[in-house]
């Protein structure tokens, strides 16, 4: 065969002209891909507890995020703090230092009582870097142990090192996930102590189980955990992602039990909305070489500036007693409302609560909520989750509480209707 004859044939001649293009809704859903569930409505603006949508209709919102904007909807500090920052520097780069990322790392350390920190940008990256702090740790001091002993419902992020250290979650885990995870009871120490063996390297923990609905680990529980580390020369991670920076009325959670972890990860509040996390270690856990943990993104300046602020804001003078105080007066209502509607256990701490249900219908009231104009989540088909601003004021939370009482209210009716065609 000649090659030289092997010519590209000559592009066909097309006589039309192109088609015009389609008008492309440019709010269309369509190629959004559907990795979560979504409201149908399309926000726009928000301010404090209160979020409006493309119609103009306002909503309060007690999910915030799901417990991400800690400050509530574009708080003055948090703008103030970006604003400034993005017309000053924006990112010097992950290989570069900043003032701010400088600053943040050392208020953290300084508050938290830890020697280092280093920020990223999610949960999930946090509890991962976490993971390979503990088994560089394991390398360095417990001849290579690398296995993790997490609890049953743990929810630690949806990348594959977090979702193998999280309990199975209704979703496709993509399977294999990674090795050396295994899964004990929660606030079960005896399940926990025989779990141990000589390949364990950690215990990783969420001291409030956020996404289990909103399960707090018991004192005894944690101070147990934390004893059976000690004793057995294993470390102690707790994730708080979802229950640090103030959630519970205190900086830290594992404050409130008085215990201390050996590996901590923040995120979630820590950016007030804007996505940056942190992983903070104590004593021999601080093993991190250069190379080990490197991103892109980390540590950026307009990113650390956010974290900034926010921490500033948290640490000011009773700013957790407000927290706390304003905690009290939901649980009170909501305990008010299980009351009235006979539902379940309130539980919680701070600004994060779960309110059980007799029945699986939390997606139900949630859908009821939505109609009257009330933000809420549920982490498991039986559970609400309650995680306003942390400034949230007791006016908001009885509004929240009318609007919550009338969504009940429709899925009573709902219901009623329901049985009465059956
Ligand atoms: C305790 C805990 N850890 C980790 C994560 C993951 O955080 P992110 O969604 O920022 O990756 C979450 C998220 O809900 C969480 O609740």
């Amino acid at each position: 065969m000649n090659l030289f004859n092997l010519r590209r044939q000559p592009a066909p001649v097309v006589d039309e002209a192109p088609l015009p293009a389609e008008p492309v809704d440019p709010l269309s859903r369509e190629c959004l891909m559907p990795a979560t569930q979504r409201a149908e409505q399309l926000f726009v603006r928000g301010q404090g507890s209160w979020l409006w949508d493309s119609e103009g209709r306002a909503f309060l919102d007690f999910t915030q995020g799901n417990a991400v904007n800690s400050l509530g909807h574009s708080p003055k500090a948090l703008v103030q703090a970006l604003s400034g920052q993005a017309q000053a520097l924006i990112n010097s780069g992950a290989g570069f230092h900043n003032r701010e990322q400088l600053k943040l790392v050392n208020l953290l350390c300084q508050r938290t009582g830890s020697d280092q920190a280093y920020l990223l940008n999610s949960g999930a990256e946090a509890c991962e870097g976490a993971i390979k702090l503990a088994r560089k740790w394991g390398q360095l001091h417990r001849n290579g142990a690398y296995h993790i002993i997490t609890a049953s419902l743990g929810s630690h992020g949806r990348s594959l090192g977090a979702l193998s250290a999280s309990d199975p979650l209704p979703c496709n885990r993509c399977e294999p996930g990674l090795p050396g995870f295994s899964k004990v009871p929660f606030n079960d120490l005896a399940a926990l102590h025989a779990a141990v063996d000589s390949r364990t390297v950690a215990i990783m923990l969420e001291p409030i189980q956020g996404e289990a609905g909103v399960i707090p680990a018991t004192r005894h529980y944690l101070k147990g955990v934390e004893r059976l580390c000690r004793e057995l020369g294993i470390l102690l991670i707790l994730d708080e992602v979802q229950t640090g920076m103030g959630r519970c009325g205190a900086l830290l959670a594992e404050e409130t039990y008085g215990v201390r972890a050996d590996i901590l990860t923040l995120g979630k509040g820590l950016g007030g909305g804007v996505p940056i996390a942190a992983l903070l270690a104590r004593g021999s856990a601080c093993c991190a070489e250069p190379g080990e943990l490197e991103g892109s993104h980390h540590g950026n300046a307009l990113m650390s500036a956010a974290g900034l602020a926010v921490l500033e804001t948290v640490l000011e003078n009773g700013f957790f007693e407000q927290v706390r105080d304003a905690g009290w007066h939901l649980r009170d209502g909501l305990s008010r409302l299980a009351g009235r509607y006979g539902l379940g256990e309130v539980r919680g701490q701070g600004l994060l609560w779960g309110l059980e249900l007799p029945e699986p219908l939390a997606a139900e009231v949630v859908r009821a909520a939505l109609l009257e104009g009330l933000l809420l989540n549920a982490p498991q088909p039986d559970v609400l989750r309650f995680s306003p601003a942390l400034t949230v004021s007791h006016g908001n939370i009885d509004e929240m509480l009318l609007r919550l009482a009338r969504a009940f209210a429709r899925v009573n009716t709902a219901q009623l209707s329901r049985q009465r065609r059956s």
